[in-house]
């Protein structure tokens, strides 16, 4: 009997409709060949969403994100709306998401794909084999703190004020998702903050500390997160599970992404709850400055929906499939502008699309 699943689709800005178009034919190759029964709905979320409601996310698509098993998430952001007050900004849309849905765990894997070692901005040996996992902390800290503002001294001076807030429990929860994770994987967690300078950063170290008694054979350490950014770009190696805040994640994931090739190949995670909504996406951003050329890497939305299959919808063979077919079409030869090194056919998205079509089919035989 198929299995029965429901996927809404937010392609978003820039090139987030050129890479979800590849995506989605994932989605209907899934339907024909592998029996899993798809119900698709469509919504605008960020510019596209400002453009048609005056807001990044109505009502409707909100209530729709949270009645389905899983969200696929394009980008979004542009110069475009660079003077939208920030509320309805095409970032709030995504936050609103985040916020809304309690997607408080986000998992933002770095491996890099044998074909690639060449490909990232550090040497081959310090990145071949690379497979980190950071666990970034989604709902809270300075991006959601209050106070929050821009108030006018009236003396010729303004003061901008954001506010870095975690509570026990927050910090707990996300830390039980990191240990998870790692017992999966290779036992080792570092957590990482600035308990040198921050109450919160202290409060984090603590409180994931106690965490960790409930985990005897995962072997946590702390890194400071400046440290932490150095370190990923001498010894990355070093990391199994990165578990951080939300700002701290946002630019260590960055960093760990660039060690991989490029941006343009990193799936992510965003869940709250088991059994709970979960949205998935690149981490990438919406590449105004290439969109609508065609020339877009749609690797990482892809693998996001790999993800989706693994985590949401308990498909690990499907995902298999996915990550292997991507795999093999690397190995072959083929790469976006993004990924282009010497030697190597360069291809359009639709183009690379194609051929991880051509590839699930033949590893479906
Ligand atoms: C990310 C992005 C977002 C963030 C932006 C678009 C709001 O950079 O998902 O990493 O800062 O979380
Ligand atoms: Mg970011």
């Amino acid at each position: 009997m198929a299995k029965e699943f429901s996927l809404l689709i937010l392609p978003g800005d820039g090139i987030g409709p050129e890479i979800m178009a590849e995506a989605r034919r994932v989605v209907d190759w899934l339907r024909t060949n592998r029996d899993l029964n798809f119900t698709v709905h469509d919504g605008l979320v960020g510019g596209a969403a400002y453009d048609v409601y005056g807001k990044p996310l109505s009502h409707e698509t909100l209530e729709l994100a949270k009645q389905v098993d899983a969200v696929l998430l394009g980008a979004v952001g542009g110069p475009k709306w660079d003077g939208v007050d920030y509320d309805k900004r095409p970032e709030a849309g995504l936050l609103i998401l985040r916020k809304e849905l309690e997607l408080f765990a986000n998992l933002r894997p770095a491996i890099c794909f044998d074909a690639l070692v060449d490909a990232s901005s550090l040497k081959a040996d310090l990145v071949s084999g690379l497979d980190i996992m950071i666990v970034r902390e989604l709902t809270g800290g300075v991006y959601f703190g209050e106070p929050r503002g821009i108030e006018d001294l009236g003396n010729g001076q303004r003061r901008g004020v954001n506010t870095q807030v975690y509570t026990t429990s927050e910090i707990h929860r996300i830390a039980h998702v990191a240990f998870d994770m790692a017992a999966k994987r290779d036992g080792r967690v570092t957590s990482s903050e600035k308990a040198n300078v921050m109450e919160s950063g202290l409060l984090w170290r603590e409180e994931v500390t106690r965490v960790a008694e409930d985990y005897p054979e995962i072997a946590l350490d702390h890194m400071l997160a400046d440290s932490c950014a150095m370190q990923l770009v001498r010894a990355p190696k070093q990391f199994d599970v990165i578990v951080t805040d939300n700002l701290f994640g946002d630019m260590l994931s960055d960093v760990a992404a660039m060690l991989t090739g490029s941006l343009g190949m990193l799936p992510s995670a965003a869940l709250g709850v088991k059994g709970g909504s979960a949205m998935y996406e690149p981490v990438h951003g919406s590449a105004p400055d290439i969109a609508g050329e065609g020339i877009a890497n749609p690797i990482a939305t892809i693998l996001s929906l790999a993800m989706a299959l693994r985590y949401t919808f308990d498909c690990g063979v499907e995902a298999q499939l996915i990550e292997d077919a991507v795999q093999g079409v690397l190995a072959g030869g083929l790469r976006t502008a993004d990924i282009m090194q010497p030697g190597k056919a360069k291809v359009s998205t639709s183009v690379m699309g194609d051929s991880i079509l051509r590839a699930l089919d033949s590893l479906n035989k």
